[in-house]
C-alpha cells in the first residue's frame, strides 16, 4: 500500500487547482461540494464563467495568472489537471515546498490520490486501487453504494449530535455497549426508515434512562419488519428488505415467497412457514399475529415476509394494526407487487399516453367474488385491469367485464409465475380469457386486460395473429 488512506479537513487551508478541462472541473465540483476554499488557475474564460455557478459553500477565487509564480504559502494541497508539460512542473514545485500534490491520472507525479467515494453525508467510504485502476474503484463503489442504507449518514449525524450529552450523564452502560444498542436497535431502524423525529425522541429518552433500550432492555420489544418479498426473483428485493433479512432472528414467510428469496435471510435465522399449501390448512391469522408479538417481546428481530407488497392484497394492514395495538415497533418495507414485476418482465406497459390513463388492481379468488365486483367501473377502454388471484375465476371475470360493456376483443394476458424461472404467459382476446388461463398451468398468476397488452413487444406478432384469427 503506497497511498495511506486519510481524511483531509477541507477547511484546513487553501486548495490550489490548475487546469480548465473536464478533469479539472470534476475536481472543482468535488472540492466545492466538500466546502473547500479553492484558488483556481484556469485560462478558459467560458469554462470559468459556467463553473463559477457550481454549488458549494467554500470560497472560490479565480486566478488568471501563472500558477508557477503564484504564492502557495497558504496552500493545504495542490491539484493539477493542466494536461500538458505544466503538470510535471506544478508537481515538482509542490513537492519542493512539501505541499501534498495530486496530478490527475498521474500517480507517479502525485503525493496523494483521490479515492472513489461513497458519500452518505457524515459517512464516507473511500476506495483506492493505488491509482492502478479508477474503473475498478468505481465498480467497487457501485457495489458498496448498493449495500449501504441511504440514510446511514443521518444515523451518524444523529449520534454525533447526542454524543456530548451521553458523555455528560451518569451511565449504567459503557459507551460502546450503549452505542452498539443504538446502531442495532429500533432507533437506527427509525432513522433508516426516514422517521427522524421519532429517532431523535427515542435517543433522547434512551440517554435519559442510561440505556439504548429505554430501561436497559427489560419490558421493551424488538421490531417486526413487514417485508415485501416481490414476485419471486430475489434480485427484485429492495435494499431495505435485504438489510432486514440480513439482521433477522426469525422469518415468518408465506407460500408465495420463493426459496431464492428466503436464501437471502441471515444464515442463523429461524425460518417458519406460515402460509397455506394445497390441501394443507395454513396457520390462521390470529396464530401468525400471536407468533409475531411473542417473538418480538422475547427480544427477537422478526421479519414477516410476504409475496409482492405487504399492502397489496397481502393482509399487511391487518398485521400492522395488530402489532401497533400490541405496542410492538413495526417497520413496513415495500415490495414489488406482482402486477409491476410481471408487467416489467413482459415489457407490458400498464398505462400509456392517450391509450390507458387508468389502472385498477382488483381481486377475485372465486367466481362468486368475481360476480360481486362492480365491473361497470372498469368498462372504460382507457382502464387497464389487473386481476389478482383470478386464475380460477377467469370465466367469471370475462363475463363480468363483457356484460359491463368491455369489448370482447380487448387484448388480454395471463401472466403466471412471473419473474420466476418457470414464468409463462398466454395472450389473446378477453372473450378467450378462460382458455388463456387454462393454458398457463399453475398459479400464481395475474390477468391483465387492456389495450396496452398489445404493446408488449415480444407478443405483438402472436397477439396480432390471434386477434386476426378470432375476427375471421
Ligand atoms: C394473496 S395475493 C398477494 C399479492 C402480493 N401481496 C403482491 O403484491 O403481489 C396472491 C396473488 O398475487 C398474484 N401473484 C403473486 N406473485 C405472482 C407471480 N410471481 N406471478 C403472477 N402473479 C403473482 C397472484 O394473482 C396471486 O394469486
Amino acid at each position: 500500500m503506497r497511498f495511506l488512506p486519510v481524511f483531509l479537513d477541507s477547511t484546513a487551508g487553501l486548495f490550489v487547482l490548475v487546469g480548465s478541462g473536464e478533469a479539472a472541473l470534476g475536481k472543482l465540483r468535488l472540492l466545492r461540494a466538500a466546502g473547500a476554499h479553492v484558488r483556481w488557475f484556469a485560462d478558459k474564460a467560458d469554462v470559468v464563467e459556467a463553473a463559477s455557478t457550481l454549488p458549494g459553500h467554500g470560497r472560490l477565487e479565480i486566478d488568471a495568472g501563472n500558477p508557477l509564480e503564484a504564492d502557495w504559502s497558504d496552500a493545504a494541497a495542490v491539484v493539477s489537471a493542466a494536461g500538458d508539460g505544466l503538470d510535471a512542473r506544478i508537481a515538482q514545485r509542490a513537492r519542493r515546498r512539501r505541499i501534498p500534490v495530486n496530478v490527475v491520472d498521474r500517480p507517479e507525479l502525485s503525493t496523494f490520490i483521490f479515492p472513489a467515494i461513497v458519500d452518505r453525508g457524515e459517512v464516507v467510504v473511500a476506495i483506492g486501487t493505488g491509482g492502478a485502476s479508477p474503473v475498478l474503484a468505481r465498480r467497487l463503489r457501485e457495489l458498496i453504494e448498493a449495500l449501504l442504507p441511504a440514510r446511514i449518514g443521518d444515523l451518524a449525524a444523529l449520534i454525533g449530535r447526542h454524543r456530548g450529552r451521553f458523555a455528560a450523564v451518569p451511565r449504567a452502560l459503557s459507551p460502546r455497549r450503549f452505542w452498539q444498542n443504538v446502531i442495532a436497535g429500533p432507533i437506527a431502524e427509525a432513522v433508516l426508515a426516514g422517521r427522524s423525529a421519532e429517532a431523535e425522541a427515542r435517543l433522547a429518552a434512551a440517554i435519559d434512562s442510561h440505556a439504548a433500550r429505554g430501561d436497559g432492555g427489560k419490558g421493551t420489544s424488538e421490531t417486526v419488519f413487514l417485508v415485501g418479498a416481490g414476485p419471486g426473483d430475489p434480485d427484485l428485493l429492495t435494499l431495505r428488505a435485504l438489510h432486514a433479512l440480513a439482521d433477522a432472528d426469525v422469518v415468518l414467510y408465506d407460500e408465495l415467497v420463493t426459496a431464492a428469496v428466503l436464501d437471502r435471510a441471515r444464515r442463523g435465522a429461524e425460518q417458519v412457514f406460515v402460509g397455506k399449501r394445497r390441501g394443507v390448512p395454513g396457520m390462521g391469522q390470529d396464530d401468525i399475529n400471536r407468533r409475531m408479538v411473542a417473538a418480538a417481546r422475547a427480544g427477537r428481530r422478526v421479519v414477516r415476509l410476504k409475496g409482492g407488497d405487504p399492502f397489496v392484497f397481502g393482509r399487511g394492514g391487518e398485521e400492522l394494526e395488530h402489532l401497533r395495538r400490541a405496542g410492538v415497533p413495526v417497520v413496513v418495507v415495500p415490495g414489488i407487487t406482482a402486477a409491476l414485476g410481471c408487467a416489467a418482465e413482459a415489457g407490458l406497459p400498464l398505462t400509456f399516453r392517450n391509450e390507458a390513463s387508468k389502472l385498477a388492481f382488483v381481486t377475485a379468488q372465486r367466481a362468486e367474488e368475481a360476480a360481486a365486483v362492480d365491473w361497470s367501473s372498469l368498462a372504460d377502454p382507457q382502464t387497464t385491469v389487473v386481476v389478482y388471484m383470478g386464475l380460477a375465476s377467469a370465466a367469471a371475470v370475462r363475463d363480468g367485464l363483457i356484460a359491463a360493456g368491455r369489448d370482447g376483443a380487448t387484448p388480454t394476458a395471463v401472466l403466471a409465475r412471473g419473474t420466476r424461472p418457470d414464468a409463462q404467459a398466454a395472450v389473446g382476446r378477453l372473450d378467450r380469457l378462460a382458455a388463456l388461463a387454462a393454458d398457463v398451468g399453475e398459479g400464481p398468476a395475474i390477468l391483465v386486460i387492456g389495450e396496452t397488452v398489445a404493446r408488449s413487444t415480444p407478443w405483438q406478432a402472436a397477439l396480432g395473429a390471434s386477434l386476426a384469427r378470432e375476427a375471421a
